[in-house]
């Protein structure tokens, strides 16, 4: 598993969309500032295609206030993730497992530090904070991850909650963490100010451009076809945008990059069903033939990538903090 690191100064973003400073070979870090990348930003995201794209489309009412389908949404979300919570690991917590480090190391965790993990999944960045000798709360709407985070890392607490409406008293916390959840959120306005009013400094990771993350973009990509079968929710590539992520949580962002082996198509194909909830519930209502045609698309999108060990897909992550 290759990964690369580098520092770009921050400033000015350039462009807009889409345009955050990118690495080169082997990967770099793009500094970008919050307030610059808001004005570099535009207005809100526009709908895209892919996982959170078809949600987007839909999307009008998973807003701001949390009503019904954004309760839907959560409730969508709770089921799903609890489902994978045994198959996550296959696949994704590979890659996400990626961010843990850096991510730590941006917020300034070690020992003492008191750490609120938001969306926790299956514990491995709770578990990596208390390797570090921190304090470590890890919380999630899916009591199923909970369970799993609860059976692989018994010394530390997870509790059920939504990151949009922390049970924790202001300041409670020294750094709040997020790690790819900031995209499964219908309010992540909401939730950023929660990060903020419990800890005195927020720490996000998330996935770069979809064309960037193989193991998701590919798999959007085989599946876009297919009815869309997943109640109406955030549009999932917006905090793709690195400026969108700067703005959340008025911090800056770095950038890393990495590649992911994979073995085989079925390692992939499995890994996404076992470890995606948006994608999942498109492949998993498709025909038999619809369900066929997308496996054999991803079999062609994936052939680029081929190497004599099977596939080597590339990963870009960006790291925020707050200022
Ligand atoms: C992609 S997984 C990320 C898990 C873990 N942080 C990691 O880095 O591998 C997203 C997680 O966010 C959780 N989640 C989704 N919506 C949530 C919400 N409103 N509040 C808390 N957790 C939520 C899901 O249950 C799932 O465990």
């Amino acid at each position: 598993m290759g990964a690369g690191r580098g520092e770009v100064s921050g400033g000015a973003a350039p462009g807009g969309r889409g345009d955050a400073p990118r690495g080169g070979a082997g990967g770099r870090d793009a500094a970008l500032a919050g307030g610059d990348a808001a004005a570099a930003a535009g207005g809100p995201a526009a709908p895209r295609p892919g996982e959170g794209g078809d949600a987007a489309a839909a999307a009008g009412a998973a807003r701001p206030g949390g009503g019904g389908d954004a309760a839907a949404f959560k409730a969508f979300e709770a089921a799903g993730w609890s489902e994978r919570a045994g198959t996550y690991g296959a696949l994704m917590a590979r890659a996400t497992a990626l961010a843990i480090e850096p991510l730590l190391d941006a917020a300034g965790v070690g020992p003492g530090t008191a750490v609120l993990d938001v969306g926790c999944g299956p514990g491995a960045l709770s578990a990596a904070a208390a390797a570090r000798g921190a304090r470590v709360t890890g919380v999630d709407l899916a009591e199923g991850m909970l369970a799993e985070a609860r059976r692989r890392h018994p010394g530390i607490t997870f509790r059920h909650a939504d990151a949009e409406q922390l049970p924790f008293d202001a300041g409670a916390f020294d750094v709040a963490l997020g790690a790819f959840i900031v995209n499964h959120l219908p309010d992540p306005e909401r939730a950023a100010a929660e990060l903020r009013r419990v800890a005195r400094r927020t720490a996000l990771a998330m996935w770069g451009p979809e064309a960037e993350v193989a193991i998701l973009g590919l798999p959007a990509e085989a599946a876009k076809d297919l009815p869309a079968n997943v109640p109406p929710g955030p549009d999932a590539l917006r905090f793709t945008d690195a400026h969108e992520l700067a703005r959340l949580i008025d911090g800056t962002v770095t950038e890393l990059r990495a590649t992911l082996p994979v073995a085989t198509l079925d390692e992939l194909w499995d890994g996404v069903r076992g470890g995606t909830v948006r994608t999942a519930a498109r492949l998993g209502a498709a025909t038999p033939e619809g369900l066929a045609a997308a496996r054999e698309r991803l079999a062609a999108l994936a052939e680029p990538y081929r190497t004599p060990e099977g596939y080597a897909l590339p990963v870009t992550i960006r790291i925020a903090v707050s200022r």
